[in-house]
């Protein structure tokens, strides 16, 4: 079958996204441990802007920095690439883990995913609840309208195990203290993170090796859609809702053209079609090494997956050091 350069050829189009990502993680290397994030998040936008750029794309920021009037670069409703090849829709988060990045702490990674135009929900920055297990399980074996015990024990009875034997992931914030009373009642053990709930969803896909059986919990609603990007390339389950604070979150969902405020959104009905996902490890971390500098050269490790293929790469890439 021949391509035309205004095809969604996500083969292609994949390898010059790993280059995206790597570029924002190199970046943001010089500011690992300087205690400033804003500089971290800001050197990895400038980077992942500037290779998107010399993309063959006509592509659209849906999941950015924010709003144009808050954000200068990769603000939502922004058209980057070179504007000459498909129409696709970005979501991204250069920097996934500012905070982990400005103290030297494990896990920071840099995150873009690209579709189709209209494939990616254009999800406001606002909080989401989140669920998410990896494939192998009956379609709705947990769901967010089930008590957090109830999960466990469903995905204890699903998998054949005690619920002592489920492995949750939960984001460490006070807001999680009921659920995590409750989840410590039934003997489940709890793997606490500080940031990156992305990395936290990702690991459900690959439980035999990561030990995570399970993710649960609110987190940013951009993260999410990301989330689900990748675990659509990779097998799983997720569930999303919105969460609003305050009329502001609400009317930033309404202009984002959301209309069911309160519905609870699949993996694929958040991602649809095929996608591309690319994540380049910042710090060292579980489920990427970060950026390492050895005699002159540099090297990234980059997560890269297709949907269409349901292929998982890891992609080593050694340069000399700029
Ligand atoms: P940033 O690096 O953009 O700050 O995101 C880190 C993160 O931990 C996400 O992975 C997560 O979705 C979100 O922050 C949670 O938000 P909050 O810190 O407000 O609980």
């Amino acid at each position: 079958m021949t391509v035309s350069r205004t095809d969604f050829d996500d083969s292609l189009l994949s390898l010059a996204l790993a280059r995206v990502s790597e570029a924002a993680a190199l970046a943001s290397t010089s500011h690992i441990g300087r205690g400033d994030e804003k500089a971290a998040d800001q050197a990895a936008v400038n980077a992942m802007r500037e290779k998107l750029g010399e993309m063959e794309i006509r592509g659209t920021v849906v999941i950015g920095e924010g709003e144009r009037d808050e954000a200068p670069m990769l603000y939502i409703g922004e058209e980057v690439g070179l504007g000459n090849g498909p129409e696709v829709d970005i979501a991204l988060d250069p920097l996934e883990g500012t905070t982990l990045t400005a103290k030297d702490m494990p896990g920071a990674l840099t995150v873009i995913a690209m579709a189709q135009r209209g494939a990616l929900l254009h999800a406001p920055d606002v909080y989401m609840e989140k669920l998410a297990v990896g494939p192998g399980y009956d379609e709705g074996v947990v769901n967010l309208d089930m008590p957090p015990a109830a999960r466990i024990e469903a995905l204890a009875k699903a998998k054949g195990v005690g619920m002592d034997e489920i492995t949750v992931c939960v984001l460490e914030r006070p807001r999680h203290q009921a659920m995590l009373t409750e989840l410590r009642g039934t003997g489940c053990a709890i793997r606490m993170i500080s940031d990156g709930d992305v990395a936290g969803v990702i690991h459900c896909a690959e439980a035999d090796t990561t030990g995570i059986d399970i993710y649960m919990g609110s987190g940013g609603a951009p993260e999410g859609v990301l989330a689900a990007a990748a675990l659509r390339c990779m097998g799983g389950q997720f569930q999303g809702q919105l969460l609003f604070r305050n009329d502001d979150e609400r009317g930033r969902a309404v202009n984002a053209g959301i209309e069911d405020l309160s519905r609870v959104y699949t993996r694929d009905e958040l991602v649809r079609g095929d996608v591309i996902f690319a994540a380049t490890g910042v710090t060292d971390g579980s489920l990427l090494r970060g950026v390492r500098r050895l005699n002159g050269s540099v090297e990234t490790e980059t997560l890269l997956m297709r949907s269409k293929t349901h292929t998982v790469r890891r992609v080593l890439c050694r340069m000399p050091a700029g």
